[in-house]
């Protein structure tokens, strides 16, 4: 691998279509190891269908925390059988679950951003610190249009807290350009995104949103959005652009 700072990568693949992007990352960084976190949202299905369909040696992973709706859960066995590979799941700690389930309730997270955030690190972040330890690349399929804090992020980043790089490729993306591409190359999706829930996340933590509201209304619905930015912490470490 040749040494590429974070400029390079952002200059030389700022106009690269996504599938052209991500096989030039994998030749880029051949021989380490590059991750795709999917949440199995309509990015995440548009950047896996590049990954499968392309044979690329970046592992698809996604963060099972045993509280997802039943539709994401079919649109896992869905994938993995469109395109005949694995889609490696990540589950929590069972003793930190029962621990929690014990002290704070099952869904103990409505009762203060606290517990919430406490749920969101046994079920979601610990399971995603292992899928990436030792990684290099981190893809995901973060846009900009999906809030004002997302607006600010770039391209590729460095994630000081994790000592590894991260991609988001389709930052630039509208939620037109994705459903164009989900339609014409027929990728699978998840059926609630057509029953008003643009962004999915946890069942007990995602309610389909009102016509005009945000995207990510329905996240953590009942909370302060100004105080919690309606993030889980998954992408809220240390990066420098
Ligand atoms: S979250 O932080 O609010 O949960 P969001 O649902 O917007 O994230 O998804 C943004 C990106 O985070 C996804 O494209 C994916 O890369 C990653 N992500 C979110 N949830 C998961 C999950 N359960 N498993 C794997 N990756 C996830
Ligand atoms: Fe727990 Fe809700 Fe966070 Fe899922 S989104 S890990 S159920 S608090």
């Amino acid at each position: 691998m040749k040494n590429i700072s974070i400029d390079e990568l952002n200059q030389q693949f700022k106009a690269q279509p996504l599938a052209e992007a991500l096989k030039e990352l994998a030749a880029i960084f051949d021989g380490q190891k590059m991750v795709f976190s999917s949440s199995l949202g309509l990015e995440d299905q548009v950047i896996t269908d590049a990954i499968f369909n392309n044979n690329l040696s970046i592992q698809v992973f996604t963060l099972d925390t045993q509280r997802l709706f039943k539709e994401t859960e079919a649109l896992i066995t869905e994938t993995e059988q469109k395109y005949q590979k694995t889609i490696v799941r990540f589950t929590p700690n069972p003793e930190a679950v029962q621990e929690y389930i014990q002290t704070q309730g099952l869904n103990g997270f409505y009762e203060s951003v606290e517990k919430r955030k406490k749920c969101c690190y046994i079920r979601k972040i610990e399971p995603l610190n292992r899928a990436l330890k030792d990684a290099k690349i981190w893809i995901t399929g973060i846009r900009q249009e999906q809030s004002e804090f997302r607006n600010n992020m770039q391209l590729f980043e460095y994630d000081s807290e994790r000592d590894l790089i991260k991609f988001n490729p389709l930052l630039q993306w509208s939620t037109e350009e994705l459903w164009d591409t989900i339609r014409t190359n027929n990728i699978p999706f998840n059926p609630l995104h057509q029953k008003g829930y643009p962004s999915i996340g946890c069942e007990p933590c995602t309610r389909a949103i009102k016509p005009g509201e945000d995207q990510r209304a329905g996240r953590w619905w009942w909370e302060n959005q100004e105080q919690t930015k309606q993030e889980c912490g998954l992408h809220t470490s240390q990066v420098t652009k």
